[in-house]
This record gives structure tokens, C-alpha cells and sequence, in this order.
């Protein structure tokens, strides 16, 4: 395939390329093996586990409350870093609800600016969707409600102002949402939280000398960080107290990807990716992840053995140019995540994998008369365009599938294609020689440069004229730089509204 030669660095008119060829490589040498990113060496710290959070259940009614604050956490060993999170300093608690259930989140803005707050992967009314239109000012609550329709599934949320996605993410706004359902009841896995049921919120920062977050984005590369952080902290352990471990990974990092490894290069199984089970597990010994994406992995531990997770330097660095011209997004970076210690020799032994997860993970959506879509990304923008909160890009005015194909136009650029309110089944990916991981259900899926993929996309029908919802580059800061669309679902023959939202902009 001949592709345009990119004229991203046009958007610079050369200003950025050399400076940011140099800041990366300075920065990013201090994730190489050569040299210890800070926060490491020395003493390990105990994973923490973001708290399972309390809400008020009546039958399969469900409420949580989630406070926005600002704080100052520990997330190196040896100085304090403020930062925001959710009913705490850093990160968020995991919620939990179940299939079926009716679940409202009355969300308040303890900050001084205003921030949305998303709930990625979960199928839900435009108007709960929390996306830019939906904006939290301090002090106020929001309180969406919606019935959770999702199968079993790790999603998650975190902020979606327009344009300062990216930050919020940065400063701590995130945590996990687990969908249960019949088929995860049914299954022989680990499901006890925090002791062998693990979610690994993986991100990376800069910090500053005084242990503040350096918040200025990178040329090109907006805030990908040198020091990678693991539940918000450097240098993690994890103590397995059981011979069976389920990670419920969670990229939520701004701008990087990440090669999942262990240090032995021990086969694991891949039992779930974005929106839930596979239809049967898959062993693997490395795992691509990037920003928004979640796997669910299992891993087998033996008594008294130490092993590392780690993410390790990317197999044809991800297609994307190895020079002095191609702005360095860390494919070449090899560093650990988090050192795992086996359980004590009496841990019981664990049962045997099931050979199915969910079959019903196999059946293909019915795509006779499909409508197809077209979305090319180049740089900042789908389809020639940047985000225009008042614009509508896509009607869709029937409740069936679409299919959409998705290329990344750039030949040094990786992206990659979030939907909101919807889950996909990958049908191709061609256009690259490197290997992503597609299975399953997801909502998000990586391109390297040059990538076409084709998505059968099933959305949630919940008709509304007024309330958008987005599609974009989950690499935040391609993101806020306007890398995103809107797109409407209405009742067949449907228009959308004149003011979309509320009618105000928020645009940053
Ligand atoms: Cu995590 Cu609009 O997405
Ligand atoms: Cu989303
Ligand atoms: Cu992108």
C-alpha cells in the first residue's frame, strides 16, 4: 500500500521535529534498561488495590457516590505529588454492578475547574454518557442513571472535558467499573478482589525534581511519561497468596502502549478483552495494551518464585520508524510494572482453565445490510476534520450494526479508535505487518501505521437527538489536539437537534 507521505510536520512547519526527537530520547533513556527510571531500585511498595466502592443497594438498584478532589499521594517512594482522584487523593474506587442493574452515580466536583466523567465501554443514554457535553462545574453534582446492559466485562472511567481529557486522566481521574453477570458467576476463575482478582491500572507520569507532575506536553508526544506507575504507585509488589492470579489490565495512561511480558517469558491466557470474555482462552507470551484498552489475563504462580510484569521494547517498534524524524512514542522502551511473589507452598492447587468462556462470544454480528462508514485518521484529525462540538458527523437511524473501517493514514504515527456506547468484533486489520491482539469484543483497538481495520460495531439504542456521542483517538493528547467526532442516534428517518447538549459550548 503506498502511503501519502505525512503531513503532520506541516502542522509545525519543522518547529517541533528536531526539539522533539531530542527531549524524547533524553527523557525516555530513563525507561530503558539502561538506566532506572525514578522511583525504582530499592524497596518495592505493596501494590495498592483501589478500594471495591461502597454503594447503597435496594434489590438492583445501585448508587454510588464519587467525590472529584485533589490531594497528596505517594506515588514515588520519597516525596508527596499532588494529584486528584476520586473519594481519595489518587485514582478511584472500583464500582461493580451487575447485569441488569440500575445504576446511578451521583458524581461531585470538589475541584476548582470544571471535569466530565465517562464511563468507557459501558452502553448507556447519550445523556448519562458523560462526554464533553456534560460538564461537572465545582462544587455541583451529576447524577446520570442507566440500566447496565453490558455483559461481564472490565470497563472504566475517567474524565472527557474537550481538550483537557488528557490532563485529568494525568492528574489521577480514573478507576475501574466491573460489569458480573451469569456467565461470570458460572466460571471456574478467580473472583475474589484483591486477592486473587486483581485490576492493574497501569499509566506512566513525569515528575518534576520536587516531586510535582510535569504537566507540559511533549511536542508530538503531549504528556507520555518516563516513569511508569502501576494503581498510582512506582515500584510495586505484589504478594500472590493463591497459585491462580487474575489481572484485569487497564491501559489509562495518556499516550503509551505497552508490551506485557513476564520476566521469564512464561505463558499466561488472555480470558478477556474490552467489553468481556473470549469465547475460549487464548495462551500467549506477550500482550500488546494501549491507552483505553483492557485485557484480563491469568497467570499461574509457584510457590516461592519471584517474577516480574513487565512491559518489553515492541516488535518492529509498533511500524513506526525508528529515525531522527519520528518523534520517539517509547515502542523501544523495555522497564518493569510490578515484581509478583508466588504464594506459600500450602496454597491450594488451582482447578483447571475452562476450555470456554462465553460461546457466545463467537457469534458474529449479523451484517446483512450493514451500513458502512469510512474514518480516516491523519495527525489531529478523522476524516479531514478536528472536534467541533456543535457539528454532527455521523447519523445512525436504525438499531442494527454498521460497519466501520478505520484506517490510520499516517505512515509514523500510531493511533488508535475508541466508540463510545458501543462494542466491536475486529473483522480485519490489515495494512501492517505487525501482530495486534483483536479477539473478543472491544471497544478500542490499536493501529499501527498504514492499518485498515474493519469493525462490526453493535451500539446501544438509546434514540435521542440532542445527545452526542464520540468517537476518537484514545491517545489523549491526539485526542484534545481535536482527533475525535460525533456521532448521533436517532428513530429511523431521525434528524439531530439544533443545539446538541445542553446548548453551551465547552470547548477548551
Ligand atoms: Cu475512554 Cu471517549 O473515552
Ligand atoms: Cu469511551
Ligand atoms: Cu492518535
Amino acid at each position: 500500500m503506498q502511503l501519502p507521505k505525512v503531513d503532520r510536520r506541516m502542522f509545525f512547519k519543522g518547529t517541533g521535529v528536531v526539539v522533539a526527537s531530542l527531549a524524547a530520547s533524553r527523557f525516555l533513556a530513563a525507561c530503558s534498561t539502561d538506566s532506572i527510571p525514578r522511583g525504582y531500585g530499592g524497596e518495592p511498595r505493596p501494590l495498592p488495590i483501589p478500594p471495591l466502592a461502597e454503594g447503597e443497594r435496594d434489590g438492583n438498584r445501585i448508587t454510588y457516590r464519587l467525590n472529584a478532589q485533589a490531594g497528596q499521594s505517594q506515588i514515588l517512594p520519597d516525596v508527596a505529588t499532588s494529584t486528584w482522584g476520586f473519594n481519595g487523593a489518587h485514582l478511584g474506587p472500583t464500582l461493580t454492578a451487575r447485569q441488569g442493574d440500575e445504576v446511578t452515580v451521583e458524581i461531585t466536583n470538589q475541584l476548582d475547574e470544571m471535569t466530565t466523567i465517562h464511563w468507557h465501554g459501558m452502553k448507556l443514554p447519550g445523556q448519562a454518557d458523560g462526554g464533553p457535553h456534560s460538564p461537572i462545574e465545582p462544587g455541583e453534582t451529576w447524577s446520570p442513571s442507566w440500566t447496565v446492559t453490558n455483559t461481564a466485562a472490565t470497563l472504566w472511567y475517567h474524565p472527557h472535558p474537550h481538550g483537557l481529557t488528557g490532563l485529568h486522566a494525568y492528574r489521577g481521574l480514573a478507576g475501574a467499573f466491573v460489569i458480573e453477570d451469569e456467565v461470570s458467576d458460572s466460571l471456574d476463575i478467580p473472583t475474589d478482589y484483591g486477592v486473587d482478582d486483581i485490576p492493574l491500572v497501569l499509566m506512566d507520569h513525569r515528575f518534576h525534581e520536587d516531586g510535582s507532575l510535569d504537566e507540559e506536553d511533549l511536542p508530538d508526544l503531549g504528556l507520555l511519561g518516563d516513569t511508569p506507575t502501576v494503581n498510582g504507585i512506582t515500584n510495586a509488589h505484589f504478594d500472590a497468596t493463591t497459585r491462580r492470579v487474575r489481572f484485569r489490565v487497564l491501559d489509562g495512561s495518556n499516550m503509551r502502549f505497552f508490551n506485557l511480558q513476564f520476566s521469564d517469558d512464561r505463558p499466561f491466557q488472555v480470558i478477556a478483552s474490552d467489553s468481556g470474555f473470549l469465547a475460549e482462552p487464548r495462551e500467549v507470551t506477550s500482550l500488546i495494551i494501549g491507552p483505553g484498552e483492557r485485557w484480563e489475563i491469568l497467570v499461574d504462580l509457584e510457590p516461592g518464585e519471584d517474577i516480574t510484569l513487565r512491559s518489553g521494547a515492541f516488535p518492529e517498534n509498533f511500524g513506526v520508524p525508528d529515525d531522527e524524524y519520528t518523534p520517539d512514542f517509547g515502542f523501544a522502551d523495555s522497564f518493569d510494572l510490578l515484581t509478583i511473589a508466588g504464594p506459600a507452598e500450602d496454597a491450594a492447587q488451582a482447578p483447571a482453565i475452562p476450555g470456554v468462556l462465553d460461546p457466545a462470544a463467537r457469534q458474529e454480528p449479523d451484517l446483512i445490510d450493514a451500513p458502512e462508514r469510512t474514518f480516516i485518521l491523519n495527525t489531529f484529525s478523522i476524516n479531514d476534520q478536528m472536534m467541533d462540538m456543535q457539528r454532527v458527523d455521523v447519523v445512525i437511524d436504525h438499531e442494527g450494526p454498521e460497519i466501520w473501517e478505520v484506517t490510520n493514514d499516517n505512515s509514523d504515527w500510531p493511533h488508535n479508535f475508541h466508540i463510545h456506547n458501543a462494542r466491536f468484533r475486529v473483522l480485519s486489520l490489515v495494512g501492517t505487518d505487525v501482530e495486534v491482539p483483536t479477539e473478543g469484543w472491544k471497544d478500542t483497538v490499536s493501529l499501527p501505521p498504514g492499518a485498515t481495520t474493519r469493525l462490526a460495531v453493535e451500539f446501544g439504542y438509546y434514540p435521542d437527538p440532542a445527545w452526542p456521542y464520540m468517537y476518537h483517538c484514545h491517545m489523549l493528547y491526539h485526542e484534545d489536539q481535536g482527533m475525535m467526532g460525533q456521532f448521533i442516534i436517532v428513530e429511523p428517518g431521525g434528524q439531530p437537534a439544533e443545539q446538541l447538549g445542553h446548548g453551551e459550548s465547552h470547548a477548551h
